[in-house]
């Protein structure tokens, strides 16, 4: 398991140029499964993409992945049965049940695991299965569906839940008759999977918004694709920049989609200045609080981008209460931040801030992905030495962040920690 070594104080200053996005590249890569020939470019290199190839390989598909570029050939798909060793390491593996439910009118999973952020069922994803015309059946570990004809329907999302409503459209997309998803998911990811699919013959409409409609097709065929920049390791950098006091421009953002984000950093006080592709930050001062922030689906604050802004909260003026309001327990990074300093108070999903003038360094432990960004920012702004242990998090969704705060002046090693 890597660790980040990071001495803390150094304004961060530069550039920094943002790739392709894991929450865009997971779910396309997933639908590759339903087409003949996909050519995904700006695929971010990052262990979940590299655990999504693995997944396409064993079920038959010819995966060839040079520098951002993926090239999949699902013609000689053979097997419906997807692997537990990596469907219990990484959640968005869920995405391939549609398609394969789709492709071969059955599958057989395991239980998907992935960053523990509290219960993560997946009831809306196999009850929509089920109103597609789909029988399926809960094991203790393992689950399964078989479908003689799957038949387009209406399907009401009780929450816009993203992975649900990225499955559907992917189980939907071959199948007989028009389907609709009523209160989507609206998140920008689920546009770049839309016109993924519409790019490779798909007839889809609505993502963006709370209503989608599918009208199945009887194939795909060969597509090239360039997936969206990453909204999060933009707004993580964003945040970086933000903590340390620095001033940094951002480049390959889209504003539309940063728009949540950016506004709250504004709000704090940071200076922010829009060009074509591109965000410049500042803030030569310590920043103001929110006084409350809650998370929750888009066009609202990200709930991935909540334990970093918390991060930034823990340093700012005053005090401030987030509620975590779209997963259970999204809090493995608070007694990490505590122990270097802040002070949270954590009340179930809902965290009252005081913010400190100052962070000191200690070793910390990365339990998720974003809790384990949010730590490192802490180590950037904190007095001292920072080692964040649990580096093997991180990696699933930045590429290389240790090189890309480098280039911002920041003083950070990725090592692999002594009983590696
Ligand atoms: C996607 O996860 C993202 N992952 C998550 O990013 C992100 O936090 C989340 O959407 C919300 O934006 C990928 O895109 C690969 P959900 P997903 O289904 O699809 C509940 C990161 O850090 N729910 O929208 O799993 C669920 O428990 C990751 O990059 C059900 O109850 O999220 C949660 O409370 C973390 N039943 C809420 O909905 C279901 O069947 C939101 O989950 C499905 C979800």
């Amino acid at each position: 398991m890597g660790e980040y070594h990071i001495i803390g104080g150094r304004r961060l200053r530069g550039e920094v140029v943002i790739g392709g996005s894991k929450n865009a590249a997971l779910p396309i890569l997933a639908a590759a499964v339903l087409g003949k020939r996909s050519v995904i470019h700006n695929c971010p290199k990052i262990s979940d993409v590299e655990c999504t190839m693995e997944i396409l390989r064993i079920l038959g598909c010819v995966v060839e992945y040079n520098g951002h570029t993926a090239v999949i050939d699902a013609r000689g798909m053979t097997s419906h049965e997807l692997p537990k060793e990596q469907m219990t390491k990484m959640r968005s593996s869920m995405l391939f049940t549609g398609g394969l439910l789709s492709r071969f009118g059955q599958f057989f999973a395991y239980n998907p695991g992935g960053c523990e952020l509290g219960k993560r069922p997946i009831n809306l994803h196999l009850d929509a299965f089920r109103s597609l015309g789909a029988e399926v059946i809960e094991g203790k570990e393992e689950f399964s569906a078989k479908a003689d004809k799957l038949e387009g329907c209406k399907i009401c999302l009780k929450f816009p839940s993203v992975g649900a409503t990225q499955n559907i459209m992917i189980a939907a997309t071959l199948t007989q008759g028009v389907t609709t998803i009523e209160n989507a998911a609206k998140e920008p990811e689920v546009v770049d999977l839309q016109n993924f699919l519409v790019a490779a013959g798909a007839k889809i409409a609505g993502a963006g918004t709370s209503t989608i409609v599918i009208e199945g097709v009887r194939e795909l065929h060969d597509v090239e694709y360039t997936i969206m920049s990453d909204r999060i390791v933009a707004g993580t950098y964003l945040t970086a920049a933000a903590i340390t006091q620095g001033s940094v421009r951002i480049k390959n953002v889209v504003h539309e989609d940063m728009r949540p984000i950016v506004e709250k950093l504004a709000d704090m006080g940071a200076i922010v200045t829009q060009e074509i592709g591109a965000i410049n930050l500042s803030a030569p001062y310590r920043l103001k609080s929110l006084r409350h922030l809650e998370t929750n689906p888009h066009p609202a604050f990200p709930t991935d981008m909540q334990p970093q802004i918390m991060t930034l909260l823990a340093t700012a003026h005053d005090n401030c209460t987030i509620e975590e309001a779209v997963f259970e327990a999204r809090d493995k990074h608070v007694p990490e931040l505590v122990k270097m300093g802040a002070q949270i108070k954590a009340n179930k999903n809902i965290f009252h801030i005081q913010g400190v003038a100052q962070l000191h360094g200690t070793t910390v432990c990365a339990k998720d992905l974003r809790g384990g960004a949010a730590l490192i920012l802490a180590g950037l702004a904190a007095q001292g030495k920072t080692i964040v242990k649990g580096g093997v998090y991180v990696e699933r969704g930045y590429e290389a962040m240790h090189k890309d705060l480098q280039s911002l002046g920041a003083d950070i090693k990725l090592t692999s920690s002594k009983n590696d």
